[in-house]
This record gives structure tokens, C-alpha cells and sequence, in this order.
């Protein structure tokens, strides 16, 4: 609040036309009371002789009406001024002429002490209004501000419950009637324990404490409860905290029903399960028949051609030169389609286990591409699970097909962490980098399945991936599976 200085008032109260006006009203009632040659109207003379006042203690009365007036317009220090004022007008003629002093005196007194009082009253009454007023004025607002809440709580999409620190339910909306199938009225009445399973106990205990505790959760958080019809539903919830005077008084919760939306996310990873089980296969097939069909025959032909151009008789040099480039050619593309049959399916994966795999992978790597690609292994060999190896498989393969596909990186190195908690498998590039998308999703939209698709299939079996990439510093992805 701004604070004035004693001249800053005076300046103020100098300034305001109104001041003037006292000033003229005090000169007013003055000339009068000194200038006894001026007569009073004799209605007034008879009126005072009949009430037993004299005409110069009416005319100090009439010293009030510019005292009050300054309250009213400047508060009690304009009266207290103004009084000061009239004091001054009024004593000279009080001890000098009149013919009691001693009486007008006191009259002069006590109107001096009766303007300030009055001044005081008004004052006082002025700032009780005014309190009222801003009283009034803060309640409306309070009850507009709470009508507002109150609709946007009762006809919220999301349900919205307030519970006190003991878990009695104080207020509960339309939708969170709908969703637990509890009449509103019934919630008001209710604890949420009558809704939570042990486990959903536990997870609602852990919350209130870190809220206690003043921990920020997290974002929101998913509950189950259980329904009026003894259904479960899935919640995703928002918690809060309000307090009163420093206290923790009550928890406020918002929440979405996400049963059905976990319910399609279910089905759709174990369609993308099955969809991807069934493309294993199907590449393993594939993969068997090129190495013993496929395979075999070019064996064969290979064998047959150099036999021909050993020992053929009636050969001629020309003939010889031919078949041997052709032998050479059946010899590259047998090469050719080994390594296909070996990408869709590396048999060492299935004979040897996912370390042997990696290995062939990182030396094929490093003789097709010309990027030095070494293999490291921290804690000893672990066999996981049939998917969950080729799952791993998959991603360092596809992660160091990017490698050589865009990172212009001279050299790639594959860690595997074999440690108690889990399995880790990190594959580090010194490439040019890239700008790494908040969702990998996002890449998908744009036809670029890789790192989506490796995403996803840690996922299936309940891993996690991590990508962290700089611009010219280059790349590492982190593929992390918990025991
Ligand atoms: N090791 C890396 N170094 C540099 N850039 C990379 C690396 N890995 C991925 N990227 C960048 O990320 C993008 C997305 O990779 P992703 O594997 O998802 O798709 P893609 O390789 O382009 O296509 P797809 O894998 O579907 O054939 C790439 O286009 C590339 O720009
Ligand atoms: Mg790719």
C-alpha cells in the first residue's frame, strides 16, 4: 500500500477544489462572528431566544458544519485540521471580546472537541461500510468463483473425488457415480477402501505418503477398482494434496477409465505378438529350405561345373574359361544366399546362443559394410529364453543395419551386459548422429520402421529401449531387459 508523508497529505488536501470550499465556508461563518454590526434575521434571533442560546455560541455551532464536512471528504485528519482552523477563528474573539471569556471559552472548546469527535464516528462508521462493502464484494465473487467450480466439477467428463486423509469420500461427481456405479449421494457416505483391493490398497497408501512426504508424483498413475457390480475397472489417475492453514486436509483425485483403452492395447500387442512370431517362423522356413535346398543344389552345381572344366575331354580353352567363370559365379551366388539364409535365420542363434550370434554378426558386419565392428561382454553368458534371445538378435541387427545404412561411422561396438538384474545390450556407433524423435512412433508415420519396430519388439518381451544420439558425436541405443 502507498504510504504518504505529512506534506504529501497537505499537498493533497491543498490541491482538491473541495478544500477551497471549506476554507471559504470557515471565512463565511467568521466575518459574522466578529462583525457585530451585522444583523441576524429575527426569525432566528427569536428562535435562539426561545431555545436560550446565545447568537455567538449558534454561530460556534455552526463551526461543526466545516469540520464534518472535512471528515467526510478527507477522513479525521482533515477534521482534526479543519477544527484546528476553526479553533483559531473562533479563540481571539472568545478571550478578547466577548463578555465571558471563560464561557466561550469552553463553547469554543467543546466545539473543537465535539468536531472531532463526531469526525472520529463518522470515520470509524465510514470504514465499517466499507469493510461490509468489500465483505460483500469477496463473498460474491467467492460464490460466483464456486459456482463456477462447482459446475465445471459436476459436469467434468473425468471423475473427480475428494477424500480426507482418512479415505472418507466429502464430495464425489456425476461421473465418478458412473464409472463405480455408486449413486452420487451413496459415495458421500463411503471410504475408498470399499473400492480397493489389497494391492490397490497398497498403491493408494504409497501415494499418500509421498504426497505427505511432498514428493511430486510422477504424472498420473494407474489404479484398479473395483466396481459396484464387482467388476474391475482401470483407472489412470491424477492425486493432489490441498492444504488449509499449512495442514493436509484433503486428497483430490481426477480420474479416466482406461479399461477399454488397455483392453485394445492388450490385443493389439498380442496380435503384434503373434503377427511377429508368425514372420519368425515363416523366416525360419524360409531360411531352412534356401540352406538345404537352395543351398545343396548350388553345391552340387558348383561341384559339377568344376568337374567339367577339369576333366571334361573335347574342351576347348575358351569352353574351360567359360565354365570356370560360370563355377565362380554359382560359387558368389551361394555365397550370396547363405548369407540371406543366415539373415533371416542364424543358425548359431538357434545351435549356440545369442553371444555366438553376435559374434557372427559383428565379423559380418565389419567384412560387409568395412565399419570395424568389435564385440565386448561384461558378466558371464546367460541363456534367456528362445524369443527373448532372437528379440535381442533382431534389435542389435537391425541397429547395426542403420549403422551401416546411415551413419557414416568408421567404427561399432557391441556391448553386452550380462549383470544380476537383467540383460543389457548396447550397440555404439562414432557416426554423424541424428536429431532423436520424442516418440519413435513418429518416425513410423514417415515409412522408417527400424528403430519403431525395435522399440516395439523389446517391448513384447517386457524390455525397454533407449536411444541417445548427438550430432557428430554419434549414436547408442540401449536395449535393456529386466529378469
Ligand atoms: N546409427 C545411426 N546413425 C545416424 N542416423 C541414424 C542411425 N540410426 C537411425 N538413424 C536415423 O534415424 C532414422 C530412422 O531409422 P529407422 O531405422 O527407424 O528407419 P530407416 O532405417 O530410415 O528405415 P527402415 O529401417 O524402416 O528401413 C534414419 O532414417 C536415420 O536418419
Ligand atoms: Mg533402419
Amino acid at each position: 500500500m502507498q504510504r504518504w508523508s505529512a506534506s504529501d497529505r497537505l499537498k493533497r488536501i491543498a490541491t482538491k477544489p473541495q478544500s477551497w470550499f471549506i476554507l471559504a465556508l470557515l471565512v463565511l461563518l467568521t466575518v459574522p462572528h466578529y462583525g457585530d454590526a451585522i444583523k441576524q434575521p429575527e426569525f432566528l434571533t427569536n428562535v435562539l431566544t426561545n431555545l436560550g442560546v446565545t447568537r455567538h455560541a449558534f454561530e460556534r455551532i455552526l463551526y461543526l458544519a466545516p469540520i464534518v464536512w472535512a471528515s467526510f471528504l478527507f477522513g479525521w485528519r482533515g477534521a482534526v485540521l479543519t477544527s484546528t482552523v476553526a479553533l483559531g477563528c473562533m479563540l481571539p474573539r472568545a478571550i478578547f471580546i466577548s463578555p465571558s471569556p471563560l464561557d466561550a471559552i469552553l463553547e469554543t472548546s467543546a466545539v473543537f472537541i465535539l468536531g472531532n469527535v463526531l469526525a472520529i464516528g463518522f470515520e470509524s462508521l465510514r470504514r465499517e461500510r466499507q469493510r461490509r462493502t468489500e465483505l460483500e464484494v469477496t463473498q460474491h465473487e467467492l460464490a460466483a468463483s464456486e459456482q463456477r467450480y462447482r459446475a465445471l466439477f459436476e459436469n467434468a467428463h473425468d471423475a473427480i473425488w475428494v477424500q480426507d486423509m482418512e479415505g472418507n469420500i466429502l464430495a464425489a461427481n456425476e461421473a465418478t457415480a458412473k464409472l463405480t456405479g455408486y449413486a452420487v449421494d451413496n459415495l458421500a457416505r463411503m471410504n475408498v477402501t470399499d473400492f480397493l483391493s489389497q494391492e490397490g490398497l497398497e498403491l493408494a497408501r504409497k501415494i499418500r505418503h509421498q504426497l505427505l512426504e511432498g514428493e511430486t508424483l510422477q504424472g498420473a498413475y494407474d489404479q484398479s477398482i473395483i466396481k459396484k457390480d464387482r467388476t474391475e475397472a482401470l483407472l489412470r489417475l491424477s492425486s493432489n494434496l490441498l492444504h488449509q492453514d499449512g495442514e493436509p486436509v484433503v486428497i483430490q483425485h481426477i480420474a479416466r477409465d482406461i479399461t477399454e483403452e488397455k483392453r485394445l492395447h492388450e490385443n493389439l500387442r498380442f496380435y503384434l505378438h503373434q503377427v511377429t512370431r508368425a514372420q519368425e517362423e515363416e523366416r525360419k522356413r524360409i531360411s531352412l529350405e534356401l540352406h538345404d535346398e537352395t543351398i545343396q543344389a548350388l553345391v552340387v552345381l558348383s561341384r559339377q561345373l568344376d568337374e567339367l572344366a577339369s576333366n571334361g575331354r573335347n574342351i576347348s580353352d575358351e569352353s574351360r574359361l567359360c565354365l570356370e567363370e560360370l563355377r565362380e559365379q554359382t560359387n558368389n551366388t551361394m555365397q550370396g544366399v547363405r548369407r540371406l539364409s543366415q539373415d533371416l535365420r542364424p543358425a548359431a542363434l538357434d545351435r549356440l546362443g545369442l553371444l555366438a550370434a553376435l559374434e557372427r554378426l559383428a565379423t559380418d558386419t565389419s567384412e560387409y559394410s568395412g565399419i570395424a565392428t568389435s564385440i565386448n561382454v561384461v558378466g558371464s553368458e546367460r541363456r534367456l529364453d528362445e524369443e527373448v534371445e532372437l528379440v535381442l538378435f533382431r534389435i542389435t541387427q537391425e541397429a547395426l543395419r542403420n549403422v551401416w545404412r546411415h551413419s557414416q561411422a568408421t567404427k561399432a561396438e557391441i556391448m553386452v551386459q550380462f549383470e544380476e538384474d537383467g540383460t543389457r545390450i548396447t550397440i555404439r556407433d562414432n557416426g554423424k548422429g541424428f536429431h532423436t524423435p520424442q516418440l519413435m512412433g513418429d518416425l513410423a508415420k514417415d515409412g522408417k520402421l527400424g528403430l519403431a519396430g525395435m522399440e516395439e519388439r523389446a517391448r513384447l518381451v517386457g524390455g525397454s529401449l533407449k536411444v541417445q544420439s548427438q550430432p557428430c558425436i554419434g549414436t547408442t541405443l540401449t536395449v535393456e531387459l529386466p529378469i
